[in-house]
């Protein structure tokens, strides 16, 4: 079904196509299953499950959340099964969800991205890859992959030469010059970037004069950031050529249609999600009514409209 009534919502991200712009992001959304009860992921655009890296990772000490004004801090520290466990546990799940799957990766070293890329390269039922460079690179120090535009060039480059999936590079917001960013990762042979991850943030517990996440550092995530999100998407917008998909705070319709405005092909709702499971669904039926009200029959009409 690729439109809703007789509107059309899809798009394209490559040769993805999305019945509609809606995506439920990595890491607030779990393997899926967990939110079987309370959506029909079907009507999704696509579904992104956690993070998966080659081997299964224990993650950060606790506590891993806490509620600031207008967002969290998470210091979850990509904890996951491994790939293994992921195909045998967590995959089968998906077979009967009719919208598409994208696995979102990441490893401490080029050639754990590279080894990953490969075996999901050849994966049934997944429709996508999206490659997570907000991670220390183990081999050089700690230097993040994704705040580095040669080494964001050096892996995509890599990447994307061991598979044939779509390949979206999330992009880190942890950076000066996002557009810079953006453009390497297009030169390296992305189809599409993502943006943003979470900000670096701290928060203290002035009672204990400890901080309030056992990693100390966190990564800020939804309401707080989405003017912060909405400039990055709008500038990486004009500087690439290649989709982009924007996320950072979408609560409601009208924060995913300002994104859109913005430049964004799609949109993904992270932190939302776990305050009311069924954001996305709302989304879908808001972005409906809006595109309805104003008469615009395709939702690719409005893509990248602010100020024009
Ligand atoms: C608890 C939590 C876990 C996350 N885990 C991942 C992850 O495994 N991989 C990833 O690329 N992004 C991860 N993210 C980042 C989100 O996918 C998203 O980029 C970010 O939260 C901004 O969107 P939002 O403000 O709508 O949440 C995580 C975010 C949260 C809050």
């Amino acid at each position: 079904m690729k439109s809703v009534g007789h509107l059309d919502l899809s798009v394209r991200i490559g040769k993805l196509l999305l019945k509609n712009p809606v995506i439920v992001a990595s890491g607030t959304f779990g393997y899926g299953q967990e939110f079987d009860p309370f959506i029909d992921l079907s009507q999704l655009g696509a579904v992104i499950p956690k993070g998966i890296s080659l081997n299964p990772m224990q993650g950060n000490p606790p506590p891993r959340i806490f509620e600031t004004n207008g967002g969290i801090l998470n210091s979850i520290g990509l904890q996951n099964p491994g790939l293994q466990t992921f195909i045998k546990e967590k995959l089968p799940y998906f077979k009967k969800i009719k919208t598409n799957l994208i696995i979102n990766f990441f490893g401490k070293t080029e050639q754990e991205y590279i080894e990953l890329s490969k075996r999901l390269n050849d994966l049934p039922g997944i429709s996508g890859l999206e490659m997570n460079i907000s991670c220390p690179n183990v081999q050089q120090g700690g230097i993040i992959f994704g705040t580095d535009p040669r080494m964001t060039y050096r892996l995509v480059t890599k990447v994307r030469k061991s598979t044939h999936q779509p390949l979206i590079v999330k992009l880190s917001p942890n950076v000066t010059d996002i557009a810079l960013m953006a453009r390497s990762a297009e030169e390296g042979g992305a189809d599409a970037v993502s943006l943003v991850n979470t900000f670096k943030a701290l928060a203290i517990n002035i009672h204990s004069k400890k901080p309030e996440l056992g990693n100390i550092i966190g990564g800020l995530s939804g309401p707080a950031i989405k003017p912060i999100a909405l400039r990055m998407v709008w500038e990486t917008f004009q500087a690439v050529k290649i989709p982009v998909i924007g996320m950072g705070g979408i609560l409601k319709a009208e924060d995913a249609i300002e994104f859109i405005l913005a430049g964004a092909r799609a949109i993904q709702i992270g932190t939302a999600n776990l305050v009311n499971p069924r954001t996305g669904m709302e989304v879908i039926g808001g972005i409906h009514q809006y595109l309805l009200k104003n008469k615009i029959k395709s939702i690719k009409n409005l893509i990248g409209l602010f100020l024009k």
